[in-house]
């Protein structure tokens, strides 16, 4: 270490983003829709370019495009490894975040009997709810629902650990919030769930551009996530414990390999886009300083925190001031939200705040983007949902005014 790092130089770092020049309507865009999917720096847009660029080809080949895809493969495990705190061999890849999810329920699920039961939450995007409930019906196991509150926007580690018992096989969570923000504690979820005897699976994905999350340290034994959420092409990543993975069966073809962690990816992978998540996870460790990439990550993710935590404060600040607006959730930043924020306008609805805003050039979401359960809870499903706006660690203070100028003038 060379003292102290300088922190986010937030100019600088968009000038690595070519997406952040787009205009729209005659504005600058501000992409405030990072919790749908983030924008992509240079570097990682030449990794996925320069695989397709030099020769592909698939694994298994005595040749070098064969070994070069081999060798994304094998670099694209060792980042994510130091993205998640983990061993190369316990990284797979999938198509993305739902996919996996699917495989993965049906594998464990089939162990499962009449008469268990599994735990899902409110809190969570459909991708980590459907995969488990429709799995559970499939074996004839019970749901159990733990709800967060409306008001606080918490989902409390003892709503989960209510519903705990012997019966339980599986508590599924996710770490972070896509449509109010919340962080769960989910190293304390887990902690209870293995008391209980079961297993563990977390859904990272909206996480992922927020908080380095230690896999070891939480010691949940599934999290998975999807790079185009963190700066990275379309591709899903799952991190297993490796006895777990070992013994589970998932479906895969006759010749494909048996062993963890190759027996997850069916089929061919995107190798471009692997190599875009090892660029992705780069450009990260590159915001940062430190001896080593999980180092690096670690500085790099300092500095995202106090920036996106600045962010989240002026725009919670700017809101309260305007009389017609609420932001349902955890209601400050720090350790219990990010900067996500579904928000209503009194009588306009969240498709029509989005479409005013768009019209500037300022892009949000509106909907219930897959929370469906958490947008219900909150009374807005029949209602049209509610607006989103997420800032990233690429997202500016003009940004921020401008979005609740925008607002104001609704
Ligand atoms: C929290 C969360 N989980 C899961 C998903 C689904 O991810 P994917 O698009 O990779 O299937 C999303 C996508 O919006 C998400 O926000």
């Amino acid at each position: 270490m060379t003292g102290p790092h300088p922190g986010l130089d937030v100019e600088a770092t968009r000038a690595m983003f070519p997406a952040l020049h787009r205009r729209e309507h005659g504005h600058p865009v501000a992409y405030l829709d990072g919790p749908g999917g983030t924008q992509v720096p240079q570097p990682v847009i030449d990794a996925v370019s320069g695989v397709l660029e030099h020769g592909v080809s698939n694994l298994g080949g005595g040749f070098g495009a064969s070994h070069d895809a081999e060798e994304a493969l094998a670099q694209g495990r060792e980042a994510m490894a130091d993205l998640f705190a983990c061993d190369a061999g316990e990284i797979s890849f999938g198509q993305n975040m739902t996919s996996i999810t699917f495989a993965v329920s049906r594998a464990i699920s089939r162990s499962w009997q009449p008469g268990d039961a599994i735990v899902v939450t409110s809190l969570d995007h459909d991708a980590n709810f459907t995969p488990w409930v429709r799995a559970a019906h499939d074996a004839g196991a019970d749901i159990r629902i733990a709800e967060f509150d409306p008001a606080t926007g918490v989902l409390e580690p003892d709503a989960v650990g209510e519903l705990l018992d012997e019966r339980v096989r599986l508590v599924a969570t996710c770490v972070a919030s896509n449509a109010i923000g919340t962080v769960v504690d989910v190293a304390a979820v887990t902690r209870m769930a293995h008391e209980a005897g079961a297993l563990v699976y977390l859904d990272a994905v909206h996480a992922g551009p927020h908080r380095l999350l230690d896999v070891r340290s939480i010691d949940c034994d599934f999290l998975v996530a999807s790079s185009y959420k963190f700066f990275g092409p379309h591709t899903g990543i799952l991190y297993g414990k490796l006895d777990l993975l070992a013994d589970l069966d998932f479906y895969k073809v006759r010749p494909a390999p048996s062993d963890p962690p190759d027996k997850l990816e069916t089929g061919t992978q995107s190798f471009e886009s692997i190599a875009g998540v090892t660029a992705a996870v780069d450009y990260l460790a590159g915001l940062g300083e430190g001896d080593n990439r999980r180092d690096r990550l670690e500085a790099g993710y300092r500095h995202i925190g106090a920036h996106e935590e600045g962010l989240g404060t002026r725009f919670i600040e700017g809101v309260s001031g305007l009389g017609r607006v609420t932001v349902h959730g955890v209601p400050a930043m720090g350790d219990g939200r990010v900067a996500t924020f579904a928000i209503s306008v009194d009588g306009m609805t969240a498709d029509v705040v989005a479409s005013r805003l768009a019209a500037q050039g300022i892009y949000i979401w509106s909907g219930h983007y897959y929370a469906l359960n958490a947008v219900e809870r909150l009374g807005a499903l029949e209602s049209g949902g509610l607006a989103r706006i997420g800032y990233v660690h690429y997202n500016t203070v003009a940004e921020v005014d401008r979005a609740l100028e925008a607002l104001a003038a609704l």
